[in-house]
């Protein structure tokens, strides 16, 4: 059978072209986005972050397959408070958009159903440390910032990242996913990239007619 990582790989290729062409993507890579909307891309990332690493957590405590498969250092919610916290945001401050608020909302009821899956919205968040780790530099020198203070989300391991996610893809094609999971699984990842592309569209909007 096709190792799990493969089949997620393939089978959301056309969803990361569409992911990274994003507007709001591309003019963080370009150094152009404004700061304003970089933070307000940082809140959304911190709301489905506060979900989306609580439950997967919990699904990778529940089953022992799953054990140790994510584990704290990798989570990226902490990071996300601390780069907004740089930019002066308080946690209680931020509000879910529309399309960030539905994502949660499926996530919970996934994480009730199908547990497994939320490996599936997780593999793409962990998967995208690994261009967010060429933006970051780019994001610095935009907003003049020094070290890691507002960007740990987005080189969160630094010069580990090649060897951590070589280790998350040899846990995630060691376990045995029945063949309904690994469908859920590829569903949830195909979701994820749609929402965090649709949340990156609605926060570009903004900039275009602005
Ligand atoms: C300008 C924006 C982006 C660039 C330049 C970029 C670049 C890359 C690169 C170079 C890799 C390959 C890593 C490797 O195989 O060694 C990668 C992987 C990945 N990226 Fe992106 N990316 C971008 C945006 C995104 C976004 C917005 C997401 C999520 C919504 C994302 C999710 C992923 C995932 C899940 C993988 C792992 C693919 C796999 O299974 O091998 N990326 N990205």
């Amino acid at each position: 059978m096709t190792p799990i990582m493969d089949s997620l790989r393939q089978l959301t290729a056309d969803h990361h072209r569409r992911a990274e062409q994003q507007p709001l993507e591309q003019a963080l890579a370009r150094g152009t986005l404004p700061k304003d909307v970089y933070v307000q891309m940082l809140e959304q990332r911190y709301c489905v972050h506060r979900a989306l690493d609580r439950l997967t957590r919990d699904a990778c405590n529940r089953d022992a397959r799953l054990s140790g498969l994510v584990y704290e250092e990798l989570l990226q919610w902490g990071r996300l408070a601390a780069d907004l916290r740089h930019f002066g945001v308080a946690e209680e401050e931020v509000e879910a958009l529309p399309a960030t608020a539905a994502l949660c909302a499926e996530m919970e009821t996934a994480a009730a159903e199908e547990p497994a899956s939320m490996l599936g919205f997780y593999y793409v968040t962990e998967g995208s440390k690994n261009g967010a780790g060429f933006l970051a530099p780019r994001v610095r020198a935009a907003y003049g910032l020094n070290g890691d203070a507002g960007t740990s989300y987005m080189n969160p391991h630094g010069p580990r990242q090649r060897e951590l996610w070589a280790a998350f893809k040899e846990r995630m094609n060691a376990v045995a996913f029945t063949e309904l999971e690994r469908e859920r699984i590829v569903a949830a990842a195909l979701r994820m990239f749609d929402a965090i592309s649709e949340t990156d569209a609605a926060l570009y909007g903004g900039v275009a007619v602005g």
